[in-house]
């Protein structure tokens, strides 16, 4: 049935999930599900937390009229920020790495968003530290949702993602998969999924060494470790190469018609490492991998032309 919307905001959540019948063809005990959050609007699993956080903050009057929203952003939350904000007439500014991909940034800039840009050898902690210098000069002027300190940013994923994926497949799930970035996505499902009667397991994924090619993931050993991230929430840690996160974007694209991004790589290679172990212990088991956003949003785009000229 078409939804019908009175506001691109309520295309938010609701993802679809699809079962992986081909990349995961040799553990058929195994079910192994990918949440698909490219469908949401801004193309991401970000516009969930971007979305709660700024209607937190509409709700308890830290965003009033007249007020800016700035953050910093590797981008995909820079994105759902950009078209909420042009939504809901919410000026934004993002502080983002100069050497972030041009996509990203004629993405925002096509929302009407402004870009300040930080030093790209300090990488996204660097894009943190000058968005809290900028607020720290002019605190009225902005709203700074903090995406690695606002509990609006899990409690997404606490309401909507888990909520969701229990609701799809119930007592059958017994694994959940999710990169850590800010860590929001694996901090509000796992403890959603921790209230389970029934044990699922929660795996998170990081990248193997600190200079990675898995954009939109964290190495927190070498990284500013967000406030919200909470080591005791998820099971265990699996670490993925960047190689190996990028082949499997490759297969999921070829194999399954899915072209997704690296983070989105790395959770279902992981994914399957677990199906794997399930299906030499005679098990049956039931995985189910977020993935994040599309392979498109990594390329790199054709100028955007206001004219063809033949
Ligand atoms: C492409 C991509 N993958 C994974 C993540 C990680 O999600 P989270 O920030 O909820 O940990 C992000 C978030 O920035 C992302 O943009």
């Amino acid at each position: 049935m078409t939804r019908r919307l009175a506001s691109v905001v309520d295309a938010v959540g609701n993802t679809p999930l699809l079962r992986l019948r081909h990349v995961a063809k040799d553990t058929p005990d195994v079910e192994v599900w990918a949440k698909l959050e490219f469908a949401n609007p801004g193309g991401s699993v970000k516009d969930r937390a971007a979305l709660r956080m700024i209607q937190d903050a509409l709700k308890d009057g830290r965003l009033t009229p007249g007020k800016t929203l700035i953050d910093s952003t590797s981008g995909n939350t820079g994105v759902a920020y950009s078209l909420f904000g042009a939504a809901m007439g919410i000026p934004v500014r993002l502080v983002i790495p100069s050497n972030v991909s041009q996509a990203r940034k004629d993405i925002v800039r096509a929302f009407g968003t402004e870009i300040v840009f930080s030093d790209p050898m300090e990488g996204s902690d660097g894009a943190i530290r000058l968005a809290r210098e900028l607020v720290a000069k002019e605190p009225d002027r902005y709203f700074y949702p903090d995406q690695y300190s606002n509990p609006g940013n899990p409690n997404a994923h606490y309401d909507g993602t888990a909520v969701e994926i229990l609701a799809a497949l119930g007592d059958r799930l017994t694994h959940f998969v999710a990169g850590l970035g800010t860590t929001g996505t694996m901090m509000g499902c796992a403890r959603r999924l921790k209230e389970q009667s029934r044990p699922i397991e929660c795996v998170a994924v990081e990248p193997d060494e600190a200079l990675h090619g898995l954009e939109g993931l964290k190495h927190l050993p070498s990284s500013l470790v967000p406030a919200i991230y909470d080591a005791s929430r998820h099971d265990r840690i699996l670490r993925v190469t960047t190689e190996d996160g990028w082949d499997m974007a490759d297969r999921l694209a070829r194999e399954e018609g899915l072209h997704v991004g690296h983070s989105s790589g790395a959770s279902v290679f992981a994914a399957l490492q677990i199906a794997a172990d399930v299906q030499k212990g005679g098990r049956r088991g039931c995985v189910v991998a977020i993935v994040c956003d599309r392979g498109d949003r990594y390329f790199a785009p054709m100028k955007w032309e206001r004219r063809y000229v033949w």
